[in-house]
């Protein structure tokens, strides 16, 4: 048995001019789980949400939503799909209410009883009749999300939803998705710049860079493979860096002064890496691990890109 995929991207590429911004990206996304699309200022991740939600056409590779080619079965494929791309557009001096059935005039089969049921997801039960221009940022935002939750889709995509938002705004609104997630199943995609947002928001995360995604995974893995770090403190690092690259159980070792080597290696195996500097005539004075965040590893995915 096998858990269709809602969202399925297949060696998506896009070319504006000469430029290639979306650089052969493929990802899928399960019913049930936040994905989190994580890269830097211009990685391209509004230029896949634009994709994805049909606004603009892939130079080449395929799109599914819920099995449904976005080139090709763009009506159903949008039906599957709710999104806030750029800032909601909302009336603000009508109430949330009204916003929510003016949007409700244009989706087939949702009635008042459904708008009501998405006011109640989204938490606006008590202002729902108030103007919105009286609305918080963050309220604007579950407004709007209501709205994209209207026509009961599989998937809602949230470009940078973060924007704005206060800490407190930003923890309600992951205690929303959350909540969300768990009462419909939904799959919900949002991307930000900020790292310590997605950490907190997704359960899978898939880092961008320059049109690349350079990796998937969960939050777990991608924080446990983190763990691998091991600094060495020797007499000579200068020598010492032969011997530890030329070690099977080391996957990277880069020298950061004269005593100091950085290594990526089995943790396991330090002792064994220790005995051969020993036999080597290195004395070995520290061996330290060093516990790396999700940033260092942005950071020496994308060689040094910058992230907040
Ligand atoms: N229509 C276009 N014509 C030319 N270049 C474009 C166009 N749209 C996007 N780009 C370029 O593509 C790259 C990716 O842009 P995109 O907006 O997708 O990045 P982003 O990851 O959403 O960044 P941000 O965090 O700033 O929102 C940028 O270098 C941008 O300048
Ligand atoms: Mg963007």
């Amino acid at each position: 048995m096998s858990i269709k995929p809602t969202v399925q991207l297949k060696n998506v590429t896009k070319v504006i001019g000469k430029k290639t911004i979306i650089d052969n990206i493929s990802f899928d996304i399960y019913p049930g789980e936040v994905f989190g699309f994580l890269g830097p200022n211009g990685a391209g991740k509004t230029t896949t949400i634009r994709m994805l939600v049909g606004l603009i056409k892939p130079t080449s590779g395929i799109i599914k939503i819920c099995d449904f080619d976005v080139r090709k079965q763009f009506v159903q494929a949008m039906q599957r799909l709710g999104s806030i791309v750029e800032n909601p557009e909302l009336y603000k001096y009508l109430s949330g209410r009204e916003n929510l059935q003016l949007f409700a005039r244009m989706l087939p089969g949702v009635d008042s009883e459904r708008i009501q049921e998405v006011i109640d997801l989204v938490d606006l039960t008590a202002r729902i009749d108030d103007q919105v221009q009286t609305y918080s940022l963050g309220m604007r935002q579950r407004l709007g999300i209501a709205q994209a939750l209207l026509g009961r889709p599989d998937v809602l995509i949230l470009d940078e939803p973060t924007n704005g938002l206060d800490p407190m705004g930003i923890k309600d609104l992951r205690t929303f998705i959350r909540k969300l997630v768990d009462e419909t199943g939904l799959s919900v995609l949002v991307s930000s710049h900020i790292l310590s947002e997605i950490e907190m928001l997704a359960d899978r995360v898939a880092i961008m860079s320059r049109g690349k995604i350079v990796k998937v995974g969960t939050v777990r893995d991608l924080v446990d493979a983190l763990s691998s770090g091991v600094d060495w403190r020797v007499n000579d690092a200068f020598r010492a860096l032969d011997i530890v690259k030329a070690s099977p159980y080391v996957q990277s070792a880069e020298l950061y002064d004269d005593h100091t080597i950085h290594t990526l290696m089995d943790e396991s195996k330090t002792s064994i890496l220790n005995e051969s500097l020993l036999q080597a005539g290195i004395e070995v004075w520290t061996i330290e691990r060093k516990v790396q965040t999700l940033e260092d590893l942005f950071i020496r995915l994308t060689g040094g890109d910058h992230i907040v």
